[in-house]
């Protein structure tokens, strides 16, 4: 089953991740309805369970320790091509970090994370989309979760024209939109695949110097209802949370 819309954000939704929030502090202040919803999305995976959580191309680590830190009995494996400075990991007992490759966890057993997350990662494992998606498969437990957070969705031409300009300008590397085609055939062996989309209007808030969220929570609203009136819209949205179930 497929399913993706603009998601419902509210304030008591920031109040349970305001801790997580703070991790994402290097992404713009525009995001932050999707980070609530992803982050709601962890919590409501975590909460009052003994987990095994496996993070791909989990960076400096921010989100993983604050996770490691909120679901002490959870353990959690971070996994980066880039063995990067985490001095704070070392006071965190039940949070591990090793250096490898995103799509190639053959040192992992089968069947043994209840949740695989990844945050601005999809877009770099985009050549390899399938074997991502077998290996992923192969690691988790039936009915655990693999939740992308942040990725770029590619449908709408001018929020593409505005990301070819900014990464001619940054000359970043491997940063590939993905389409809603690939969501779709990724999540094929999965039982569900519901995608959260965000920023219809709101990606071009980004210019905009306003931290306050609520500004923000209120722009997904006029995105949704836009969203509403016209459902074809929903595509044209420049960024997605997905979530697959196994
Ligand atoms: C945009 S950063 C996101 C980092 C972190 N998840 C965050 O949200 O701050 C992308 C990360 O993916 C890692 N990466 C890219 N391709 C990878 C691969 N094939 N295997 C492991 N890590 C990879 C990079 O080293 C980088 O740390």
């Amino acid at each position: 089953m497929f399913f993706a819309s603009i998601p419902t954000v509210t304030k008591e939704m920031a109040e349970n991740v305001e801790e997580l929030l703070t991790t994402a502090g290097h992404y713009p202040a525009s995001d932050a309805p999707l980070f609530i919803y992803s982050y709601n999305l962890l919590t409501e995976a975590l909460e009052n369970k003994e987990a095994h959580v496996l993070e791909v191309c989990s960076g400096y680590g921010q989100l993983l320790m604050a996770l490691a830190r909120r679901f002490p009995k959870s353990d959690f494996l971070g996994i980066d091509q880039n063995d990067l400075p985490r001095p704070e990991a070392a006071k965190i007992a039940n949070v591990k970090f090793q250096c490898g490759d995103a799509i190639d966890l053959k040192g992992l057993p089968d069947s043994y994370f209840d949740l695989i997350v990844g945050q601005a990662t999809l877009h770099h494992l985009s050549n390899n989309l399938g074997v991502a998606s077998r290996e992923y498969l192969r690691v988790l437990k039936p009915g655990g979760k693999c939740i992308f957070i942040y990725e770029p969705l590619g449908h709408s031409w001018l929020v593409a024209a505005v990301r070819a300009i900014r990464t001619s300008l940054h000359e970043m590397v491997d940063e590939s939109n993905l389409f809603m085609s690939a969501l779709k055939s990724f999540g094929e062996d999965f039982s569900e695949t519901q995608v959260g989309c965000f920023n219809l209007i709101g990606y071009f808030a980004k210019v905009i110097k306003i931290r306050r969220p609520g500004f923000f929570l209120r722009l997904n609203a006029c995105d949704q209802c836009l969203v509403g009136w016209f459902p074809f819209l929903l595509k044209h949205c420049a960024n997605f949370t997905v979530c697959y179930t196994k």
